[in-house]
This record gives C-alpha cells, structure tokens and sequence, in this order.
C-alpha cells in the first residue's frame, strides 16, 4: 500500500529536499530568460516555464525570492524567453551558475527590444512582464508574449528528476 506522509515535517531541509525530489518527478522544457542590461546579457534558466493563455498570448514562469539577476532582470522592458533545445546541456549550467561569465562561448542574439536569446533553441519569445504574485518563496510572473519564432530543426530539452533528457518519439503515435 502506498504511505503518504505531511509534505512538512518540522525539519526544513528535509522537507525542501522530498519536495525538491517530489516536484522533479514532473518532466518539463528549460527555459532561459535573458535581456540586455546596461549593453551585457543577463539571465536565469527557469523549469517553471509554463504556457498559460493563447489569447492574449500569456506564459508563466516562478522565480525564487532569493534569485539575485532578477531585480535587475525584472526592470527591463522587454524579456527574452528561449525554450532550450537538447544541445544546450552546457548552455543551461552555465546560464544558471554563481560567480561565473553566464554567456561567454554561449551563441546568443538579442532583438531591437533588448531581448536576448539563444541561438539554436527550440523556440523563442519577445515577451513583457504583465503581473507578478508574490506566493511562497516564489514570485509568479506571468509574461505577455508579443512575437515569437518557432525553429523546427532541434529537439527542446527535457529536465526531469534533477537530470537533464532527451525526447524520444512513441513507436505508436498519438
Ligand atoms: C535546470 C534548472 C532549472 C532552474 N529553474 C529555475 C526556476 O524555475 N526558477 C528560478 O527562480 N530559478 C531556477 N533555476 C535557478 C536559476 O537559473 C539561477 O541559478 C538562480 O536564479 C540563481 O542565480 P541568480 O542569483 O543570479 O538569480 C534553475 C536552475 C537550473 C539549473
């Protein structure tokens, strides 16, 4: 029989981990999120990118409180999202590391928006901040998409279980 036990047991860093493992098993895409700041690109890579509206054309994404690329993400107009495709394993890391130069040797190109993006990726984003909700340790953005490019030559990438995957196509179809 299946035990289930409280998502919150009193010790915290337990807690965050069965969490942590219990939320990873959903698969999701890898999304950069990136813009030009003072001439330099900024970004984040976030798993919570999620589509939330088609019309009008709204997507989701949850940064953490404590993200510190944010703040200054947040003041820029216009957002990059780029929906990472199966070559940028690499990529992502870096995008996501402390202390590091986040783009050197990354392929990016930003628009006349200051957006930034990664070349390659499956598919891109020009969006703006709509509404952010504080909730939790999270804020939850939602962002209004006003142009985007799908490139139908790559594979997106595929996080799942704290790992990173690659998609494979069913014998059967749908
Ligand atoms: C695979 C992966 C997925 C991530 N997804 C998110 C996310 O959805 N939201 C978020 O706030 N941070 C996410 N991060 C962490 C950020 O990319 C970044 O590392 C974090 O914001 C710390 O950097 P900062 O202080 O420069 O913001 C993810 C990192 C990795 C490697």
């Amino acid at each position: 029989m299946t035990t289930f036990t409280p998502v919150q047991s009193g010790d915290s860093k337990s807690d965050t981990s069965r969490l942590r493992r219990l939320y990873g098993q959903y698969p999701t895409g890898v999304a950069a999120v990136c813009a030009l700041r003072e001439g330099q690109p900024v970004g984040i890579v976030a798993t919570t990118f999620t589509p939330v509206s088609m019309d009008p054309a709204l997507v989701s994404i949850c940064v953490q409180h404590t993200s510190t690329t944010w703040p200054k993400l947040s003041q820029e107009a216009h957002l990059g999202v780029s929906v990472l495709a199966s070559t940028h394993e690499t990529a992502c890391r870096q995008i996501a590391a402390k202390n590091v130069d986040r783009f050197a040797g990354i392929s990016w190109f930003s628009s006349d928006s200051n957006a930034v993006f990664l070349a390659e990726a499956a598919a891109w984003l020009d969006c703006r901040i709509s509404t952010s909700i504080s909730t939790g340790d999270h804020d939850l953005v939602i962002l209004e998409v006003n142009s985007a490019a799908v490139n139908d030559t790559t594979q997106p990438l595929v996080f799942h279980d704290s790992r990173f995957r690659t998609l494979t196509t069913s014998e059967e179809g749908a």
